[in-house]
């Protein structure tokens, strides 16, 4: 198993789930986030129940979750581009890590995410909450990292994303 096995270029597939997750987690982020009051309603009560936000931020989650499982199969089995060989080695490594961390976060999100929910557990949530910021940053990161790729080493990076 190798999680950084090489292919000359993403796949349509590889490329139409990362585009979905991204739709995916704006919704989440922007639309149904508002996840405290229903939380801290089950907390008091002992009863879940599913209006809108609950209902979407539950199914988005578990939906995400599964197109990251998606996304990691076809990275053993397809591969990914190499980074660039003229960028610098820094870059190539940050971009590693900055990928592995983001496709960690996307595992763990839902999991903590589904323990609070369904295991009425406040530290769960607690975590959750914290890493929630931690993807946003990542995020925040990965853009300006692909933007740099584009305008100031003029690689194909962004291009291949397309
Ligand atoms: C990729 C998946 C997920 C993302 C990106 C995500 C994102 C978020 C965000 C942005 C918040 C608001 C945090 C805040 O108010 O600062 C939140 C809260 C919450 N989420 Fe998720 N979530 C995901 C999956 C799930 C799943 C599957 C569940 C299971 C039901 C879940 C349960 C919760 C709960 C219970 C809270 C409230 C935590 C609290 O207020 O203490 N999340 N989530
Ligand atoms: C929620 C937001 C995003 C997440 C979670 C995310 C996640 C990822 C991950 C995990 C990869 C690694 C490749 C893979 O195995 O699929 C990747 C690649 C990439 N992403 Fe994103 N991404 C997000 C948003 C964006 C945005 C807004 C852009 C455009 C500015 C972008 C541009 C790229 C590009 C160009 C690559 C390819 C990098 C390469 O060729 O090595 N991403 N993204």
């Amino acid at each position: 198993m190798d999680f950084f096995k090489e292919a000359p270029s993403f796949s349509n597939m590889q490329k139409a789930l990362h585009w979905a997750v991204v739709v995916l987690l704006a919704a989440q982020y922007f639309l149904f986030d508002g996840m405290g009051r229903p939380f801290h309603q089950l907390m008091d009560t002992g009863t879940a129940t599913y209006t809108l936000t609950p209902a979407m931020h539950l199914g988005i989650g578990v939906l995400t979750l599964a197109l990251a499982a998606w996304r990691i199969a076809l990275r053993l089995t397809h591969g990914t581009p190499p980074e660039p060989a003229e960028e610098p080695d820094l870059a190539k490594l940050g971009s590693k890590i900055a990928h592995a961390a983001i496709y960690a976060l996307l595992f763990i999100l839902p999991l903590t995410g589904l323990v609070a929910w369904f295991g009425q557990a406040g530290f769960a949530a607690e975590i959750h909450e914290l890493l929630t910021n931690a993807l946003m940053a990542l995020v925040v990161l990965h853009v300006a990292a692909a933007l740099v790729h584009h305008f100031w080493w003029k690689t194909d990076v962004l291009l291949r994303m397309r």
